[in-house]
């Protein structure tokens, strides 16, 4: 007890709840913002229960009865398939989840309350597997429908579909409900108990009454939050549905997951690269099935693909493609021969930067390459006859020469010229993130170290914000050099014809923006658009590309 605040002790006497003999109220705190705040804030958290309770994955909206817009929208039917787990034999855990009609609560007559909205939302756990996915009825009453200025109290009243205690999931409060009473200048919390015997012996400490204490606070932090005019700032699921992906995710986790970080290879962290690469599979899995007829359809590249863990999965799932990195991992080795075998160690050089260009063609239309030579250093490792060791020992550089031609017919380089049905995955692709849009294939490129078209470390200045837009609905501006590396592939990708999408992953990193080119801009409207010896002109040139990514192959890997 001592380990407590003052405001951490519950204020309202038992038995002294304004909302009827059956309820207990706990909490009461003043508060200075009108239920209009209240209603919005309690609106979000009634759709995204996770941000109360790490547990909780999402909620599925079944019901939704609005008194005040007169909509009745009924979606259960829709939601009859759970979260779409392949794994036959460990299905998710379910309580009571066909019951989908709306509950209804006792409240004191002294009140004046009518239904103004009533929801029936399904919560998903982040682990369906261990903890029970459940119906919960939530209710907004008021004491008047007509404008909200007139709205003196409101209240937020939530029941779960279930009657035995037991069948409470540890993730909810064990009672009957839970309400949160806005009365002008107060905000209360209250609990509609089981069994009103057992809650008098409640200690400030037990856990009903600390859950109790934080959905007040979260209610009051996220209704001054609305008062404030606090905006989210970044959108997601704008190309995949929230439920396509999380479900997706949630399968391919307990595929895989386990079993990868189990046997990491690698020296980096398995639980941050395990998880991600199950979010980005997850996402392109559905991303293709909505752009693809069928899996067979198309053929994936993922370029600088590490690890190869990203490969691996999207394989495992019956997708067809390749993984191409200058470096082999360890990790390569352990996967099985199918994958094995997609895995290529190859340095990638953009065939325009070896292949004549055009106005060459035309001259001299037997022409294959460009005639370039290109130098590059040779590391102390591969030398291994003493004369040439003592010269580098007294500082004198030892070097090899590249011809375009031979670059263009070696095993080791990869042109990026492939099948017209090719579809590009840049993940962190460090060196190749600006190249990935000016490539000619549709691309997924997930930027995140800042390179130029040389293969240099750059920085590019982010967009600027004008002082009066309103924040962008998928914001990815920001003062940051991050930011302004995404706006220049965006950039780029516009320019040379790329209608670009763009998502705010759901995955475990700060460096969580896609950028999708699938479809092309119209050039009758969008054009003209730009040819990449333009590109390249205007950024500079690429001089310096051929080298740096040919001295790649002899450097170890950066971790990521
Ligand atoms: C930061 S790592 C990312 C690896 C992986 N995609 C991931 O997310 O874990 C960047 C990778 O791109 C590879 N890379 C960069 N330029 C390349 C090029 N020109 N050819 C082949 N691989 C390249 C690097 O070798 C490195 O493995």
């Amino acid at each position: 007890m001592e380990n407590l605040k003052p405001d951490e002790l519950p204020n309202i006497l038992p038995g002294q709840s304004l909302l009827g003999k059956e309820w207990h109220g706990l909490f009461e705190t003043k508060v200075d913002f009108s239920s209009k705040h209240f209603k919005k804030a309690m609106l979000n958290l009634i759709r995204e229960p996770n941000i109360n309770s790490t547990v909780i994955l999402r909620a599925d909206i079944l019901i939704e009865n609005d008194y005040i817009d007169k909509s009745f929208v009924d979606k259960a039917s829709d939601h009859i398939d759970l979260p779409n787990m392949e794994n036959k034999e460990n299905s998710v855990l379910t309580k009571n989840i066909d019951d989908t009609t709306v509950r209804t609560i006792p409240l004191s007559s002294n009140l004046k309350l009518v239904p103004a909205l009533e929801i029936v939302r399904r919560i998903i756990p982040r682990n369906p597997f261990k903890d029970c996915i459940i119906n919960q009825t939530c209710l907004l009453l008021q004491d008047s429908l007509n404008d909200d200025a007139e709205v003196t109290q409101s209240l937020i009243v939530y029941v779960a579909h279930l009657d035995d205690p037991e069948d409470i999931p540890f993730y909810l409060p064990c009672v009957k409900a839970v309400a949160l009473f806005f009365d002008k200048g107060s905000l209360s919390v209250h609990y509609l108990p089981f069994d009103i015997e057992e809650v008098q012996k409640w200690k400030p400490t037990d856990r009903p009454v600390r859950t109790a204490y934080r959905l007040l606070k979260t209610c009051k932090k996220h209704s001054e939050g609305v008062m404030s005019g606090y905006e989210k700032r970044v959108n997601h699921d704008l190309i995949v549905p929230k439920e396509d992906f999380q479900n997706r995710y949630i399968s391919l986790k307990r595929k895989y997951s386990k079993n990868l970080v189990d046997n990491w290879k690698e020296s980096t962290d398995p639980r941050k690269h395990v998880f991600e690469d199950l979010a980005i599979a997850a996402f392109l899995i559905e991303l293709w099935s909505q752009k693809y007829p069928s899996k067979d359809s198309f053929q994936f590249r993922d370029l600088g693909c590490g690890n190869g863990l990203l490969v691996y999965i999207l394989i495992m799932e019956g997708y067809h493609g390749m993984g191409i990195d200058a470096r082999r991992r360890k990790s390569w080795d352990s996967y099985p021969e199918s994958i094995q075998e997609n895995l290529l160690e190859q340095v990638i050089i953009p065939s325009v930067l070896l292949r004549p260009h055009p106005a060459m063609i035309a001259v001299n239309p037997y022409l294959t390459d460009n005639g370039c030579i290109f130098q590059v250093p040779v590391p102390l490792k591969h030398i291994h006859d003493t004369t040439s060791r003592s010269l580098i020992d007294s500082n004198v550089p030892i070097m090899a020469y590249y011809s375009s031609a031979t670059l263009l017919e070696s095993p080791h380089v990869n042109t990026a010229e492939f099948p017209p049905n090719t579809f590009l995955i840049g993940n962190h692709s460090d060196e190749l993130t600006c190249w990935m849009p000016l490539l000619r294939f549709p691309f997924l490129v997930i930027p995140c170290c800042s390179h130029a078209l040389d293969g240099s470390k750059a920085r590019f200045p982010p967009r600027k914000v004008k002082r009066n837009d309103k924040v962008q609905p998928t914001s990815f501006q920001s003062a940051s050099s991050y930011a302004g590396l995404v706006d220049h592939v965006e950039d780029l990708a516009t320019q040379v014809g790329w209608k670009v999408e763009k998502e705010m992953l759901r995955i475990p990193s700060t460096r969580n923006a896609a950028l999708i080119g699938f479809d092309c801009l119209n050039p009758e409207t969008d054009g003209p658009f730009k040819s990449i010896y333009e590109i390249l002109a205007m950024e500079g040139g690429a001089e310096g590309w051929v080298e740096n990514a040919m001295a790649l192959s002899s450097r170890s890997p950066r971790g990521h």
